[in-house]
């Protein structure tokens, strides 16, 4: 028996460089509910599937750590990064294309967030920096988390783009390379038994052509039919959740900024299973 771990999906926090903006208020505000909401007993990480940024500047990813620090989830954090979180401007219709210092101040932000949380819950993290192409100095990050006491571990995905053209940032990719390593990871036999959770912040899935990972199909390969998996994503702004019946879940989470009351999804991961938990209702900030 292993010991269980709960996971809650958010994305989309969108923080701004003005503390009294709603979407900064909202966003600690929930943080804050999540923690009231959860047992003190009772271990468990935040999914947060990318576009913590509103537009990856300095002072929003300042922001971003320190509602993180305030509220006191620092440790229990995983994220990935979005298209907004590396861009100037990642709205599809202003993009102003792809900025090194905020994939940088990004990098940085979920490295930290993600040794805090091992430190806090235990586990063994694997950081695999892959270049996309030859010629980029750009690498794709893909974090692996195992998490041995709980049987549990957490691909989390880059799905960004870097090429210059704003379609791109919106589909967002996988890569060769990290697709690879996502095969390995799923058919590694010292990790049967364990349960899966990938996390990226682009569509695996949906009939939305503008939106949908350019390599979906062969991610979609890889994972479906993998049993105890739970792929989550955001994107979107638009919570979503699929079931293959007991023993696999795809996930889309509603964005935690949103001006809305939001449920967002908790999933149990136990005994290197995954069980839907429960919704949170989370109103805005008063
Ligand atoms: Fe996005």
């Amino acid at each position: 028996m292993s010991q269980p771990l709960y996971f809650i999906l958010t994305g989309d926090w969108h923080i701004t460089n003005d503390s009294n903006n709603r979407n900064n208020k909202n966003v600690k505000h929930r943080l804050k509910l999540i923690i009231d909401e959860m047992p003190n007993d009772v271990p468990f990480i935040i999914g947060a599937a990318g576009d913590l940024t509103n537009n990856g500047m300095p002072l929003e990813y300042t922001n971003l750590t320190d509602i993180v620090e305030e509220v006191g989830v620092n440790g229990n954090i995983f994220s990935v990064l979005g298209n907004h979180d590396i861009t100037k401007l990642g709205n599809l219709i202003i993009c102003s294309g792809f900025d090194e210092a905020a994939f940088q101040h990004g990098r940085k932000f979920c490295d930290e967030v993600i040794s805090e949380t091992v430190f806090n819950l235990g586990g063994e993290v694997h950081n695999h920096d892959l270049e996309h192409f030859e010629d980029s100095k750009l690498k794709k990050l893909m974090r692996v988390v195992l998490m041995h006491e709980h049987k549990v571990v957490f691909l989390l995905l880059d799905s960004n783009v870097t090429e210059d053209d704003d379609a791109s940032f919106a589909r967002g990719e996988i890569g060769t390379k990290q697709m690879k390593l996502i095969e390995q990871y799923l058919q590694a036999r010292q990790l049967v038994g364990y349960t899966k959770v990938l996390m990226l912040h682009h569509h695996p899935i949906f009939n939305d052509f503008f939106q949908l990972l350019k390599d979906s199909d062969e991610f979609l390969k890889l994972w479906w039919g993998v049993p105890n998996t739970l792929v989550a994503f955001a994107h979107k702004h638009h919570r979503n959740m699929w079931s293959n019946g007991n023993d696999s879940f795809v996930a889309s989470a509603h964005d935690l900024k949103s001006k809305q009351t939001i449920k967002v999804q908790v999933f149990c991961l136990k005994d290197g299973k995954v069980f839907f938990d429960k919704y949170l209702e989370l109103p805005p900030a008063p």
